[in-house]
């Protein structure tokens, strides 16, 4: 199996894109950490679904956009499988809101939730991935906003640009340390963040017409590319954005 035996913290692990990361991971044969804040139910129903296909996971319930929640995160995995391998820092939020319309409240939450959580998972994982001394991964979950204007969305847009900066430069301090770093930007995705865009058939249809594969990207497309990104295949890789996007960067802007 690709990913056999490797420690993986995922945030926002129980929905959307998250999820769908620790299944594969899993069935890759990884030891998993479901991170949420809310909704334990559904961790609950991934942890028994991977325990009965012989897997290893467990949850743990930490606010992303708290270090101190980070700590006990990246705590529960050295505690439960006696290291780390592998943090995707997958949790983030969007407000739909343009500069004019964005409250301090809403841009601060979007910061936190994005891109502190990535700032700070990142440096509390490489404090990790050095005292064991073997090299580590760190993998934040993007988006194509993280170079692409999106109108009517700017504070998301900003902390991409962050995560976009922080990948390039925490790859490049850590390089000699064997700790990668790598985004991953995803165009549009069949995934809660989005339900709105869903349950609009007008703007589906031209958000679908936008993407040159003429639909949104399934949550299991991401997945794979992380899987393949966590696996000894990708070890050359480093502070640099893969994107996985249907084309939409290249084609037309009506969303
Ligand atoms: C955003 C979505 C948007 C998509 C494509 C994603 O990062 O979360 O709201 O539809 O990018 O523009």
């Amino acid at each position: 199996m690709l990913l056999d035996g490797k420690s993986m913290v995922v945030t926002g692990g129980n929905s959307g894109i998250g999820e769908a990361i620790v299944l594969a991971a899993a069935a890759e044969g990884a030891n998993m950490v479901i991170d949420y804040v809310a909704h334990p139910e559904e961790v609950a129903t991934l942890i028994s679904r991977i325990e009965s296909a012989g897997g290893h996971a467990v949850g743990v319930q930490a606010d992303v956009s708290k270090v101190a929640d980070l700590h006990t995160m990246i705590d529960k995995a050295v505690q439960t499988y006696g290291r780390l391998d592998v943090l995707v820092n997958n949790a983030g939020v969007e407000t739909r809101t343009s500069l004019m319309d964005t409250t301090e409240a809403d841009f601060d939450k979007v910061i936190a939730i994005n891109l502190k959580s990535a700032f700070f998972g990142t440096q509390l994982a490489a404090k990790q991935f050095l005292a064991q001394g073997s090299g580590g991964l760190v993998l934040n979950i993007s988006s194509v906003h993280e170079d692409w204007p999106m109108p009517g969305n700017i504070a998301y847009c900003v902390s991409k640009g962050g995560t976009r900066m922080l990948t390039r430069t925490a790859g490049v301090e850590l390089g000699p340390h064997n700790i990668r770093v790598v985004n991953i930007a995803p165009g549009a995705v069949n995934t809660p963040i989005n339900t709105s865009t869903e349950n609009d058939p007008a703007k589906l249809k031209s958000l679908d017409a936008a993407i040159p594969l003429g639909r949104m990207a399934l949550p299991g497309e991401i997945a794979d590319v992380v899987v393949f990104l966590a696996s000894g295949k990708a070890g050359y890789m480093t502070a640099t954005t893969v994107v996985i996007d249907g084309g939409i960067m290249q084609g037309s802007v009506g969303l």
